[in-house]
């Protein structure tokens, strides 16, 4: 696991986004796993400057999202359908058929997540996965628990998760969905490579767990530690409490 730490939450987003378009110049059809969440909206206000500037053509890459909260559709303002349009998706050459989004309204889901991991697959698997982290040390929505699920699954949201989503639901977290569909962790750890995006000082004490701390599932981003190309690239208020 290797760790970058960078003056402010703007200078890592702005260094992810440089990367990410570098990657797609070298790999112009490079699948991409991408996150939703208050951290990566900088990184995907960079990456659309970019595209602005003619520095990134999108047109062959492919996107898989993490996860999606299951029971409300597409168009909900709170989905991170919603969230992956306002941010990204209506103001780049992304192909829609290009764009995998969790459905969470499938019926039955587990058709669903089966489906995502063939699609997946299909697309030759994750090239790049950029992740946020919750406070709790969730990635996507796998959870802090004795056990994870490997692969794309429903999950039961925890309190915390679904009370750092309110902001979607009108501050109102009890108006969160209590269920999402989300990659597994072990979709999340077969992409070849990982950057996890982390700023402010909320999230300095899960940071220091995560990537100092032993490698467990109560803690889902310390798995990283085991994946042998992961990134950690963190403004110093995230890092304050790394040794
Ligand atoms: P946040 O979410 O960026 O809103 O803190 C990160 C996450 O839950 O993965």
């Amino acid at each position: 696991m290797r760790v970058v730490i960078l003056p402010s939450a703007r200078a890592a987003a702005e260094a992810v986004a440089r990367f990410v378009a570098e990657s797609i110049r070298t790999s112009p059809s490079l699948v991409l796993g991408l996150p939703t969440g208050r951290t990566p909206i900088p990184f995907y206000r960079s990456l659309v400057a970019l595209h602005r500037r003619g520095r990134v053509d999108f047109r062959r890459v492919r996107t898989f999202n993490l996860d999606e909260f299951a029971g409300i559709p597409a168009d909900h303002p709170g989905s991170y359908h919603a969230y992956m349009r306002r941010h990204l998706l209506d103001h780049v050459n992304l192909r829609p058929s290009h764009v995998r989004i969790l459905d969470g309204m499938a019926r039955p889901w587990r058709r669903e997540v089966a489906q995502f991991e063939i699609d997946l697959d299909a697309a030759g698997g994750l090239d790049l996965a950029l992740l946020g982290i919750g406070r709790n040390g969730h990635l996507g929505f796998n959870e802090p628990a004795g056990a994870l699920a490997a692969a794309t699954h429903r999950v039961k949201l925890s309190a915390a998760s679904r009370k750092a989503n309110a902001d979607l639901f009108g501050g109102r977290w009890r108006d969160v969905p209590t269920h999402a569909l989300s990659m597994g962790i072990g979709t999340l750890l077969g992409a070849r490579t990982v950057i996890l995006l982390a700023s402010g000082a909320d999230k300095a004490r899960i940071v220091a767990r995560a990537f100092t701390g032993p490698v467990t599932t109560q803690v889902p981003a310390s798995l990283l530690q085991v994946h042998p190309n992961a990134v950690a690239v963190l403004d110093r208020a995230a890092a304050a409490r790394l040794p």
